[in-house]
């Protein structure tokens, strides 16, 4: 049954490219709605003929005027040997030409209403970037794969959202000062062949990237530059097809995920190989349902690199952190909660001016091979962290690695005049207790006593008489001169 169905649609494979060959100058022409129409109509004569039952779709399609663009009608080449960047091109350039009257999406962006480039199931090789006709919107291009060709430009991506790159319309700015608006790519499969990357969305609005598969990279898998709301949901994106314990996973380069934007959300995605998994530069990004696989931290790799000192803006909220971990430089308003990290991953702070302020790294669960790995570390190599202010590392459970908190208890007892406990083991900043609360309990006496010292993480106390007694201690160290909690 399924080598029958092969075989009949290789013919109609067949037909359809040397319709196709005839047909592009007449689309050229023509151009829009009409010759598009004409197109189907054509298609819809050559389909008709074989008069297979298989076929019914594509007839109905015709019939009711589709906007769905077919690249196989182009002639690209779905078995992925002949070059099929002129076809599929041309079947986005007609697609980009098709915009709907009276619908507007925000100002000098040509709403498309929605039409489709399909890809069609086939596995599609381009020579060159398809590089989206600026100033368009409402439009997807999904269901197939594209692999780059050996020759493709190294610098280049295989899916461009870049104006610049953009030689059809001049490549400027629209009014909105946007040059695209809601894009969808979905259901595809990108391999750049280790040619460049996969997907670039450069000045963009509200793009989607859901349900795509993207390997092969050198440089990033997704990138994307200024523009806002990009989504980049339910997809796998790896350097090296590989499901971890890769024997050349020392090696991984490139960058899954890169965000110098803003606003962008990275939800339920799996980054599997690369050298850093996300690497944010943008602010008010939020990563959810992320896990990062994609080179060990002990091979020199990082799962999500927030490059944002001084203004970091970033959540991080339910990802799983595999044997790589999170590295944040002077980060300012950070949130890392809900997480898991496995293998000794853990999170870095990382001093360029020694600033750490409104960081939280609550409720996440530790997970190490008992090797004393810190779970929040400080990279003091460039200099201390001197600007500390409401930072809060608390609740995290632990297993196998060293806790390290902002906050810490304790309960001692003893007999005599001082009560000492040294909490450096466990507090994550040196020598820095911000607040300090104890009770001493002393059953047989009323002794007067004082907190006497703080200095080294250690809280001394002292009575005036000798008694036996427990005190129980509570320090804080990641706060201003006053706390708002
Ligand atoms: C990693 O790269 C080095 C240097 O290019 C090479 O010698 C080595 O064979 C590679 N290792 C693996 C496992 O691919
Ligand atoms: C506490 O120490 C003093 C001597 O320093 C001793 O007299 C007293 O019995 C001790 N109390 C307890 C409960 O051990
Ligand atoms: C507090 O303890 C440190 C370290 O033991 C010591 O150098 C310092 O003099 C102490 N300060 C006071 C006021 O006792």
């Amino acid at each position: 049954m399924v080598a029958r169905g092969g075989a009949q649609l290789s013919c109609c494979v067949l037909m359809i490219v040397s319709l196709v060959i005839a047909a592009a100058p007449l689309g050229l022409s023509g151009g829009g709605e009409r010759s598009h129409r004409d197109r189907m109509a054509r298609r819809l004569e050559t389909l008709i003929a074989p008069s297979s039952a298989a076929d019914a779709p594509s007839i109905s399609q015709a019939k009711s005027g589709s906007r769905v663009y077919h690249v196989i009608d182009y002639g690209a080449d779905p078995k992925g040997v002949a070059d099929s960047f002129a076809a599929i091109s041309k079947a986005i350039s007609d697609a980009f030409a098709d915009a709907a009257s009276g619908l507007s999406l925000i100002a000098g962006i040509s709403n498309l209403g929605g039409v489709e480039v399909h890809l069609d199931g086939g596995v599609y090789v381009v020579t060159s970037p398809l590089t989206l006709p600026a100033n368009g919107g409402n439009v997807k291009i999904h269901g197939g794969s594209l692999r780059a060709a050996d020759d493709f430009p190294a610098d280049r991506y295989l899916i461009e959202l870049w104006a610049a790159h953009d030689s059809t319309a001049g490549g400027g700015a629209s009014s909105s000062g946007y040059d695209y608006e809601y894009v969808t790519l979905r259901d595809l499969m990108l391999d750049s062949n280790y040619r460049g990357g996969g997907v670039a969305v450069v000045n963009s609005l509200r793009t989607s990237i859901d349900n795509c598969y993207i390997v092969h990279f050198t440089s990033d898998g997704v990138s994307v530059r200024s523009g806002h709301e990009t989504f980049i949901r339910n997809s796998f994106i790896g350097q090296h097809i590989t499901a971890g314990n890769d024997p050349g996973e020392k090696n991984f380069t490139g960058t899954g995920i890169n965000l110098a934007g803003n606003d962008n959300a990275v939800t339920d995605v799996v980054i599997f190989s690369a050298a850093i998994g996300i690497l944010v530069s943008g602010q008010a990004n939020t990563l959810t349902g992320v896990h990062c696989y994609n080179k060990a931290a002990g091979w020199g790799g990082t799962g999500i690199y927030l490059k944002l000192p001084g203004l970091t803006q970033t959540r991080i909220t339910n990802c799983y952190l595999d044997y790589t971990g999170i590295v944040s430089e002077d980060p300012v308003q950070l949130h890392v909660s809900g997480s898991f990290f496995l293998g000794d991953a853990n999170v870095v702070l990382k001093s360029v001016k020694g600033v750490v302020k409104g960081v939280d790294i609550v409720d996440n669960m530790f997970s190490g091979g008992g090797k004393g790995v810190d779970i929040v570390r400080l990279d003091e190599s460039n200099g201390k962290f001197v600007n500390v202010d409401q930072v809060t590392v608390r609740r995290n459970s632990v297993n196998g690695m060293t806790a390290r908190s902002t906050a810490a208890r304790a309960t001692v007892e003893g007999n005599g005049t001082t009560w000492t406990v040294d909490f450096s083991p466990v507090l994550l900043f040196p020598g820095r207790i911000g607040h300090v609360q104890y009770t001493l309990l002393a059953d047989s006496a009323f002794p007067s006593h004082a907190l006497r010292n703080v200095s080294g993480n250690t809280v001394v106390i002292e009575s005036d008489v000798a008694v036996q007694a427990t005190l129980h201690v509570e320090v804080d160290q990641g706060l201003g001169s006053m706390d708002g909690v």
